[in-house]
């Protein structure tokens, strides 16, 4: 086993919320970044792959556990590593040349060394020739290099990226992806191991020597899996699309899980996050699963393909369309029930109802938030209270998303009604609870 550059033991990381209760955002995290290896961090958004970024790089304390430095414990910033982000961070009124020089500064290099080692840094990005340009002047692409032109001038011993392709176009992303693959392989640089959050499933595969996927709430490393095929990897080749496969059935995997018979359903707790899943979408993905491509079923790769989705907005629909039973997960497969097919034969009011039905009986949210309007005499209540609900485990910002989803939803599934201009939630007019659709 190589040695470890960053050791993480049981790591545990909680902020407070707007309440002042705190929220747990990390718990008994291990991990091992070790010399020599690229590990790609997968997880759903607010997982906290970020904020274990920062832990890494000795930019965030922990509350719990133990972080280590080359075995030592490790109290502050640590000096042998760098962090790229999504949004290029980069000073406006800086020139390339300047704004890569900024880390030299601060780590108190003398002038004419900086300008040499920036020199260096920006050719080796491929932005030699650029150094006098301002960021305004260049393209998405370029501007990133420049991010990255700054976290490897320190010569990192370790490169933690956090999203740093997301925010580009795919060709674009994928050209500077190659080069830092280049860079890694050729050992043009002295970085010594690299950690990348990623959005996406097949960009893990193609980087990492092992890929790590997160769970939320609070985030902890769920599973991994190693790579073991060589560098530079075909995106196309049988040994990628398996590994691609396996991912994409580990993540999905929970989700499949609440799709089997009621007798062994963990029930979803009633604060839990919802997958942010938009009805048409999902309408969308069920009305392809039938048709005579797939015939009931596909594996979410190919179903990825077909539909154009990122993984980020694929994933989600898939889950929700299992977690209503409309589909189920299996072994990252998506199968249609008997329940689906009749749902897409359905004409739009019966979907509807079927939509409602299957909403009241799978997720507590909105049993919940039905049930809490039939006790009222008014048949209305303001969504503060189960915003306030909600904010107990999940952050303002995912409370509220949750929120939102559970009313798209209900609303779809004609189970409340929602005004916009009042924020209040009501039950629908002249309609009594949705009798079960036989
Ligand atoms: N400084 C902070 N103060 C309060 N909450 C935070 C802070 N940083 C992150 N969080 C919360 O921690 C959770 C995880 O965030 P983050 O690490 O950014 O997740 P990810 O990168 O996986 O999307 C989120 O709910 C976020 O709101
Ligand atoms: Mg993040």
């Amino acid at each position: 086993m190589n040695p470890a550059i960053i050791e993480l033991k049981g790591v545990g990381k909680s902020f407070k919320s707007a309440d002042g209760t705190a929220r747990s955002v990390l718990e008994g995290v291990d991990f091992r970044l070790a010399e020599g290896e690229i590990v790609s961090l997968l997880g759903q958004s607010g997982s906290g792959k970020s904020t274990l970024l920062r832990i890494l790089a000795g930019l965030v304390p922990v509350d719990a556990g133990d972080v280590r430095y080359r075995e030592q414990p490790l109290f502050g910033p640590a000096r042998g590593v760098s962090m790229v982000f999504q949004s290029f961070a980069l000073f406006p009124w800086l020139t390339v040349q300047q704004n890569v020089e900024l880390g030299l500064e601060a780590r108190g290099v003398a002038p004419d060394d900086r300008a040499r080692r920036a020199e260096a840094a920006i050719s080796l990005i491929g932005l030699a020739g650029f150094e006098g340009a301002l960021p305004r002047e260049l393209s998405g692409g370029m501007r990133q290099r420049v991010g990255i032109a700054r976290a490897l001038v320190i010569e990192p011993e370790v490169l933690l990226m956090d999203e740093a392709f997301s925010a580009l176009d795919v060709l674009t992303g994928e050209r500077l992806r190659e080069d830092i693959l280049d860079l890694w392989t050729s050992r043009a640089m002295p970085t010594k191991a690299i950690l990348v959050v990623s959005h996406n499933i097949e960009e893990a595969v193609l980087m990492a020597d092992r890929v790590l996927v997160f769970a939320s709430d609070p985030g902890r490393v769920r599973f991994q899996l190693a790579v073991q095929l060589p560098r530079p990897r075909d995106p196309e080749s049988p040994e990628v699309r398996q590994l691609i496969d396996e991912v994409y059935a580990l993540m999905t995997a929970g989700a499949g899980r609440i799709g089997r018979a009621p007798a062994e359903e963990p029930r979803l707790p009633l604060a839990a996050r919802l997958p942010e899943a938009d009805i048409s979408r999902m309408e969308g993905l069920l009305e392809m699963l039938v048709d005579d491509r797939f015939e009931g079923h596909a594996d979410l790769p190919r179903l990825a393909e077909e539909t154009e989705l990122t993984d980020d907005d694929l994933l989600p629909l898939a889950q929700a369309v299992a977690l209503l039973r409309l589909a189920r997960l299996e072994h990252g497969d998506l199968h249609i029930t008997p329940l689906g097919q009749r749902y897409v034969e359905a004409e739009n009011l019966l979907r509807q109802e079927l939509f409602g039905q299957q909403l009241l009986a799978h997720v507590p949210l909105a049993a919940h938030i039905r049930h809490s309007l039939e006790q009222e005499p008014s048949g209305e209540l303001p969504e503060e209270p189960f915003l306030r609900l909600l904010s107990e485990t999940l952050d303002a910002a995912e409370a509220e998303r949750v929120l939102r989803t559970a009313i798209e939803w209900g609303r779809h599934g004609e189970v409340f009604e929602y005004d916009y201009h009042t924020g209040l939630i009501h039950l629908p007019q002249g309609k009594d609870l949705a009798e079960p659709v036989a």
